[in-house]
């Protein structure tokens, strides 16, 4: 089975209502027809445009986040049914930026995750080392344990609705990309840990690659054997890049 090359775009706390009508105005007719999966994530309170203005492109729209219960006395936190009741069909779990500035930690995740995935959406989980960690050559200990921590007691039946992104933590918008050799070496070790000791099927996990992608260096990521295309910050807002992005993508499909 052949994997296709994804685009997820995390826009983060960027865009207002015109940068979006812009960026979508400025993608063109050619992206539909791009081989590649595509997916955004804007802010919650822009998923209703987006999702309005996406679907003319074939883009996902999904979240950054959600809450760990599905309704209650939770002031200021968003329900994943609420995000399915919108019509968008996956969430970010687990990006560094939650787990660095919001203090979530694995069980924390774990409980995000089971219950995004028992409301209807997709997940995509990321996980990724420091730079005090890599340095201290414990990226692969700190993968498994994110892995193994922050997907615990998701059903086996539900492994098919994860999508697991690998996203350096020292990359992450800094402009300091991994090789697609570091790359690799880190999306191999998680398909087979995650095939080995979690259920996921080798043949089909997806896995993205975020920190620092590009149009100038995707290609050579996209081309690896376990990498499965890119979760994009800084690039994803330029329609230009995106566009660029998917049609790299759209060459290593073909
Ligand atoms: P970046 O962000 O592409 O701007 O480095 C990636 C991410 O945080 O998902």
């Amino acid at each position: 089975m052949t994997r296709e090359i994804h685009v997820f775009g995390n826009w983060k706390m960027n865009q207002n209502k015109g940068d979006i009508y812009k960026f979508f105005e400025e993608l063109g007719d050619s992206l539909s027809e791009l081989k590649c999966q595509k997916g955004i994530s804007p802010q919650f309170i822009h998923l209703p445009l987006a999702l309005e203005l996406a679907t003319d492109y074939g883009i996902e729209i999904g979240a950054q986040n959600c809450s760990h219960e599905s309704k209650g006395a939770f002031t200021g936190d968003v329900s994943p049914t609420g995000i399915k009741d919108l019509g968008a069909s996956f969430t970010l779990i687990g990006h560094s930026e939650r787990r660095a500035i919001f203090n979530e930690d694995h069980a924390l995740l774990a409980q995000k995750t089971k219950l995004a995935l028992e409301n209807g959406l997709k997940v995509v989980f990321c996980i990724g080392e420091t730079l005090e960690e890599r340095e201290a050559d414990k990226t692969l200990e700190v993968l498994q344990t994110q892995l193994s921590e922050g997907l615990k007691g998701i059903a086996k039946d539900q492994l098919e609705n994860i999508i697991l992104a690998y996203e350096p933590v020292w990359a992450i918008g800094t402009g300091k990309v991994a090789t697609p050799e570091q790359a690799e070496e880190a999306h191999q070790f998680i398909r087979q840990y995650a095939s080995d000791n979690l259920g996921f099927s080798a043949e089909e996990l997806i896995i993205l690659y975020g920190g620092s992608v590009k149009p100038s260096n995707a290609e050579g990521l996209f081309k690896m054997s376990n990498i499965d295309g890119g979760l994009v910050g800084g690039a994803s807002l330029i329609a230009d890049d995106y566009l660029a992005l998917c049609k790299i993508a759209h060459e290593v499909n073909s």
